[in-house]
């Protein structure tokens, strides 16, 4: 065991853990944020995607020791109170059907949207692609991340 000192959500944050533990586990058992998902375990999902330095990053292949003195956000530090504007967007164009996949998806979307703010649909596309949803919610996807680029309202 070692301990492994990084920011989370804005917080300095300190865990003992084997070093090669995935983040994953270290965000959802130690520190019980549970928004973020288990889907597949090998980075061929998305359903565990936060952001280390502001890039979306497959947490369930990332070992803790990986983000010592690093910053992580979670789908719960992403904003104070649920108001980014892609979590309002996700709600004004109900995307989630069973949910799963979905803090994955918004954590996939915010750092696209970090970095361009107006991204085309083809690009939007290609940055999302990798991140499934079982249930098909794709069209649904794009459209909130269309309409949070925009300020588009309902
Ligand atoms: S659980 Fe990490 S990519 Fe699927
Ligand atoms: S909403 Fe069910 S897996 Fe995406």
């Amino acid at each position: 065991m070692e301990d492994i000192s990084f920011n989370v959500n804005g917080k300095r944050t300190s865990v003992s853990a084997e070093p090669s533990t995935p983040l994953l586990w270290v965000i959802r058992e130690k520190l019980g944020l549970t928004g973020t998902k288990y889907g597949c375990g090998i980075a061929a999902c998305g359903a565990c995607t936060v952001h280390v330095d502001g890039i979306a990053t497959r947490s369930c292949v990332t070992p803790v020791s990986d983000v010592s003195g690093k910053k992580v956000t979670t789908i719960e530090g992403l904003s104070e109170n649920g108001d980014h504007p892609l979590q309002k967007a996700w709600v004004q164009e109900q995307v989630p059907q069973c949910g799963y996949c979905q803090s994955g998806q918004i954590m996939q979307a915010a750092e696209l949207l970090a970095k361009k703010g107006n991204p085309t649909r083809q690009e939007i596309v290609e940055h999302m692609n990798g991140v499934l949803c079982r249930c098909a919610t794709y069209y649904r996807i794009i459209k909130a991340i269309e309409s949070a680029a925009t300020g588009r309202k309902p």
